[in-house]
């Protein structure tokens, strides 16, 4: 099989990794990736969203398949574009229908969606610039903190939590009126503040049936302890201690089934991944947000604990015999520590020198934001390399990511030390 994979992130690289090792697999390209998915097939220098140019090189290279990475070719209708286009309408691709990826890129749509099929979520309101007057009312009747969500994709930063009511009406008022992250927050969510621990569940569907994948946690804020500013994810762990089989059985039932009915029940097609972001509220499950797509950095510990072949999966996602195929999961703990461009997520420098990669040891070395250049591995985002490692217990995995991760180096490196620390304590604790 001729396979492409579309973006350029950790997430591709772990794509890539996994799918260069399928027995199944012919030629590999990557388009527009990096220096670590040149490592496993072809890079392509084309955008993820310029879909005549994607479509030219499926045609050229007789790509039978097409893996999407991110979010946004996806909510732009990639999946409609393909299977619109008489050249193009049978050839797979991994990711849901324009509607399906309205899941992620509308909050409102997900929301309704969630109320529409009983799925449980935090109470909400959506206001306009019109209805700013009530959208203020509401924020009065709720308790702090407050919860608001540009409705629109914007880049991860449409979600603010002000801890009174006085910045959270100059935020709404900020977001409709004055549209600061400009169409994305034409509407906004308000919902209620849900105390917990959070987590990530991933399920694999091809319409008809699904799969659970691993489940995983990230760390999204810049800071050690958990503070500062959010970021993409400065690591993950997979699985996750504190969501045991029977809070997992919880999700499944009440959240990953009524959402796969929901979706076929408005005849919305969605052959792809589906990210469930979830807080544990006491053992109850609560949805925070849906994903179109896999996460990143969760699929550098999610998918290397896949044992099945990825595209034997993919293939059977594309032909819905999904039910066919048995998952295999690598029961080891997986961890992923994220090194970052210093100053990251604000402004950071791009083109420095990456070294080390050949010295590390016992980690798989996922590329995100790195350029080959002359022979030159360079920096070339905010995050730059995550290290995934596998051990028997968490302490394990991460002494390996935390070793490679002082190995590997580049000017004005930066990464959080404490990934996985508050689930060890937390299990110490239960063990007690
Ligand atoms: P989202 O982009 O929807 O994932 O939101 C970004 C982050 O905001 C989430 O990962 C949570 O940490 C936090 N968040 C979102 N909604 C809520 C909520 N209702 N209660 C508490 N935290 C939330
Ligand atoms: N790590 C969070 C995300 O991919 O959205």
């Amino acid at each position: 099989m001729n396979v492409l994979i579309l973006g350029n992130g950790g997430r591709e690289h772990a794509f890539a990794h996994k799918i260069s090792q399928s027995k199944k697999l012919e030629n590999l390209f990557i388009a527009p990736g990096n220096a670590g998915t040149a490592l496993c097939g072809t890079n392509v220098d084309i955008s993820a969203t310029d879909f005549e140019a994607i479509k030219e090189l499926v045609w050229q290279k007789n790509i039978d398949m097409v893996v999407v990475g991110p979010e946004d070719p996806l909510v732009k209708g990639i999946y409609d574009f393909f299977k619109n286009d008489e050249v193009l309408k049978d050839i797979a691709i991994i990711g849901p229908s324009k509607a399906g990826a309205q899941l992620e890129g509308s909050k409102d749509f997900s929301k309704e969606f969630m109320i529409r099929h009983n799925i449980p979520t935090a109470r909400y309101q959506t206001f306009t610039k019109d209805t700013l007057q009530e959208g203020l009312k509401f924020l009065e009747t709720l308790s702090p903190p407050y919860v608001l969500k540009a409705d629109g994709l914007a880049a991860g930063k449409g979600v603010v939590i002000p801890e009174t009511l006085d910045e959270a009406k100059k935020e709404l008022t900020e977001m409709l009126a004055n549209a600061k992250f400009g169409n994305a927050s034409a509407k906004v969510v308000i919902e209620e503040f849900l105390k917990g621990i959070e987590l990530s569940v991933f399920v694999l569907t091809d319409g008809k049936h699904y799969k659970i994948l691993p489940a995983a946690k990230d760390y999204k804020r810049i800071g050690e302890g958990d503070v500062g500013l959010n970021t993409g994810g400065m690591g993950a762990v997979s699985p996750v201690p504190f969501a045991d089989a029977a809070f997992l059985k919880k999700v499944e039932e009440r959240v990953a089934i009524p959402t796969l009915k929901g979706l076929q029940q408005e005849n919305i097609i969605y052959k792809g991944f589906i990210f469930i972001g979830l807080m544990n509220c006491g053992g109850e499950p609560q949805v925070i947000e849906y994903n179109c797509r896999m996460g990143d950095p969760e699929t550098e510990v999610v998918i290397p604990r896949i044992k099945t072949d990825l595209l034997e999966l993919f293939e059977a996602v594309a032909n819905e015999n999904l039910h066919n195929i048995k998952l295999d999961i690598d029961e080891r703990i997986a961890t992923t520590v994220m090194l970052v461009s210093g100053g990251y997520p604000e402004d950071y420098e791009k083109n420095k020198i990456i070294s080390g990669l050949d010295k590390t040891s016992d980690s798989i070395i996922f590329h995100a934001g790195t350029k080959l250049e002359n022979d030159t591995v360079l920096t070339n985002g905010g995050r730059v390399i995550a290290i995934t490692s596998f051990g028997n217990t968490m302490e394990e995995a991460i002494a390996k990511s935390m070793k490679n991760a002082e190995i590997i180096s580049y000017d004005k490196k930066n990464y959080r030390k404490d990934i996985g620390q508050d689930l060890i304590a937390l299990e110490k604790k239960i063990n007690e």
